[in-house]
């Protein structure tokens, strides 16, 4: 047993969705989670800057005792995966892998779409992944720049005409492709299930990023013996570098349960 926290981190919210995750599959586990608000979107970002970020992303999560992190950031796991990994002794797991291996699995015709950030799109990283696993896969990858920041503002609901628009502008010649299988590549797409599946109809499967990067870390220490007892109720602790009590009221929603007074703000530059 390892009993100490795992740290996970993302540009804003969207890591949350690996956290709701968590806290289900692994309700023993200490959780230090660092959004950093300030800073957000990284996906029109150049590579020199995402890599930056991550740095200093990882160097806060680092003052930390931990024992894992998982970059619960499609963006800066297609960017910056190795780099952090060859310069960090612990284990770090991006999405990437998790969420290519879950679509292999799902697609029943190997048509499968991936949409995420323009940096992760311009990676090619998910169809590198995917087409390890199954050469024979069609893909066809969209940029949706406009989503993160439609998430970041809460605008996630059905019925939100300008997030309807957005997702359907989008996601047309990824729908008119006829994948039966979608990776939502950014782990804020999640956030807005009801609106993609709506459109994209109940036939296409939806690969949940901060899902899998969730279950891969369990499985990882799982099977390293490093798990907590999933008996005792572990610790978060919430790090933003905005606004404390903005990431606090938005981050209640998406996680289903309150944590005002348990977010603090992190001067992120210093790092
Ligand atoms: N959640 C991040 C991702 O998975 C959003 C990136 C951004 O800030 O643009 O890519």
């Amino acid at each position: 047993m390892d009993t100490r926290p795992i740290g996970v981190f993302d540009s804003g919210m969207g890591g949350l969705t690996a956290v709701r995750q968590m806290l289900q599959l692994l309700p023993g586990e200490d959780i230090v989670y660092f959004g950093d608000t300030g800073r957000v979107p990284y996906g029109g970002r150049s590579v020199e800057t995402i890599v930056r970020y991550a740095r200093q992303d990882v160097a806060f999560l680092r003052g930390f005792d931990l024992k894992a992190i998982v970059i619960a950031c499609g963006t800066v796991s297609t960017t910056a995966l190795h780099l952090l990994n060859s310069e960090n002794a612990i284990p770090i797991l991006g999405v990437v892998q998790p969420a290519a291996n879950a679509a292999a699995k799902a697609t029943r015709t190997g048509n499968i779409g991936v949409i995420g950030t323009k940096a992760t799109i311009r990676s090619g990283a998910y169809e590198t992944s995917i087409r390890t696993l199954l050469p024979t896969a069609r893909l066809t990858a969209k940029a949706c720049p406009l989503l993160v920041p439609l998430v970041e503002d809460g605008r996630v609901r059905r019925g939100d005409p300008v997030t309807e628009r957005v997702v359907a502008e989008y996601l047309a010649p990824v729908k008119a492709a006829g994948v039966d299988t979608l990776v939502l590549g950014c782990t804020h797409y999640p956030l807005l299930r009801d609106v993609i599946s709506d459109y994209m109809g109940v036939g296409v499967t939806l690969i949940d990023t901060g899902e899998q990067a969730a279950l891969a870390a369990a499985e990882l220490l799982g099977g390293q013996n490093k798990l907590n007892d999933p008996g005792r109720t572990g610790e978060r602790r919430y790090y933003a570098s905005d606004s404390a009590e903005d990431f606090a009221a938005t981050a209640s929603l998406y996680l289903g349960s309150d944590i005002s007074g348990m977010v603090e703000r992190v001067a992120i530059e210093n790092y």
